[in-house]
């Protein structure tokens, strides 16, 4: 049975008395020992670990994020404002995102990184901000997710300017005149770590044609295990080999590259647990399935039913008898499925849990990103889960 390794039995038992459920719970251990796993990396010439903050904006998250000296990848001008209002200087803040931040008036001149993603957008910086420092984010022709959903690399994805037009970046940076000062490439979330390691050495390699960088940003994309048959990213191998990587390219060019990682799902993932109940149990026959439905779903926990993606499940009873259940949230959407095959949203998968009654809580591991920040909220006008930070 999953049982989260922060939280005892009677302290959920007790925190769902005070809070009531479903509730997140996210632990700040956890968190802080991620965090230094990340800053432990050995760069030669300099590290920044960006958090990236949609993977879960909460204010106690990211202060405590801050306090580990942890700066800020915002997808929009409405994180970098709210990563300003929780304390971040503007100058920790680096904005890569899809459309163009609305507030970019008040942003660049308060002092944070603008990070262009697309020829248009570097157009647009260029205009408003003449002869600034300005970073680009490149697609390297290669990506690589958990789920073609999360692939943001490669001719299939709209993120970043590919890379065949580094000389048309060039022609824009030379007419408004800008510096380019950092070169940003994201392939994609879960990515498989042979094609990061290759997507890194890409990226080392297109930096030899932005003369000016002195940043290079791998983006994130770093797996963490959330399941028990699967592994975390060794973050002592891939750090050891950026840092060899980085020395190499120093001694090739002359150049001391300051290194830049912005990870969501490692930073927090296993440091959230979503604790909901059974709300109902019913079956179909006896060539059917029998369905645990829970007081939670797609308005909390969207990642089984977007992805088909695996999160660890245990009812929190004393029952020595286990039974077969397809976990369902409670939203009226077949879709609002917890357990699907694996990679395959459509199709259900029944899991060995323990036999349950109505009423029993359930734990659903692994919750601590892209959880609570991006469900269905509102969906069936269910109020969203609350999220507690314990010591
Ligand atoms: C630009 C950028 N950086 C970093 C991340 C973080 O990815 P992950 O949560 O897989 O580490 C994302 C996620 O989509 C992203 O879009």
């Amino acid at each position: 049975m999953f049982q989260t390794n922060f939280l005892s039995r009677d302290q959920v038992v007790a925190m769902t008395g005070e809070h009531g459920s479903p509730l997140f719970v996210y632990s700040k251990a956890k968190l802080i020992a991620q965090a230094q796993q990340l800053l432990a990396i050995p760069a030669p010439f300099g590290l920044t670990i960006r958090f990236a903050m949609k993977a879960n904006p909460h204010p106690a998250i990211l202060e405590i994020f801050k306090q580990q000296g942890i700066q800020i990848d915002a997808s929009s001008g409405y994180e970098a404002e709210l990563a300003r209002k929780c304390g971040f200087r503007p100058e920790t803040i680096l904005v890569t995102s899809q459309q163009l931040a609305h507030n970019l008036q008040d942003l660049v001149p308060a002092g944070i990184d603008f990070n262009a993603t697309s020829l248009n957008q570097l157009e647009q910086y260029g205009r408003a901000f003449p002869g600034t420092s300005i970073s680009v984010r490149v697609n390297p022709g290669i990506g690589s997710g958990h789920s073609a959903k999360t692939n943001v690399g490669g001719i299939t994805s709209s993120f970043g300017i590919w890379h065949e037009y580094i000389p048309q970046i060039h022609e824009l940076a030379k007419i408004h005149g800008l510096n380019i000062v950092r070169l940003h490439t994201h392939i994609g979330a879960g990515t498989d770590p042979a094609v990061w390691q290759q997507a890194a050495l890409t990226s080392l390699r297109l930096i030899k044609k932005f003369p000016t960088a002195t940043i290079l940003n791998l983006g994130g994309g770093f797996k963490v295990g959330r399941m028990d048959d699967e592994h975390d990213a060794d973050m002592g191998i891939i750090g050891t080999m950026l840092a060899q990587e980085v020395q190499k390219f120093k001694e090739e060019t002359g150049r001391e590259l300051h290194l830049e990682l912005e990870p969501g799902t490692f930073l927090v993932a296993n440091a959230g647990i979503l604790v909901a109940q059974v709300e109902d149990i019913v079956n179909t026959g006896k060539n059917g399935y029998t369905f645990l439905k829970l007081n939670t779903g797609m308005n909390d926990i969207l990642r089984p039913g977007m992805y088909g993606s695996q999160h660890p499940i245990s009812v929190l009873n004393d029952s020595t008898e286990t039974k077969d259940y397809v976990v369902v949230g409670h939203n009226c959407e077949s879709g609002d499925l917890l357990t699907p095959v694996a990679g395959n949203p459509n199709l259900l998968q029944a899991r060995k849990l323990n036999k349950a009654a109505i009423g029993d809580l359930v734990l659903i591991g692994g919750v601590g990103g892209y959880c609570a920040s991006m469900a269905a909220h509102g969906y069936n006008s269910f109020p969203s889960a609350a999220e507690v930070v314990i010591e």
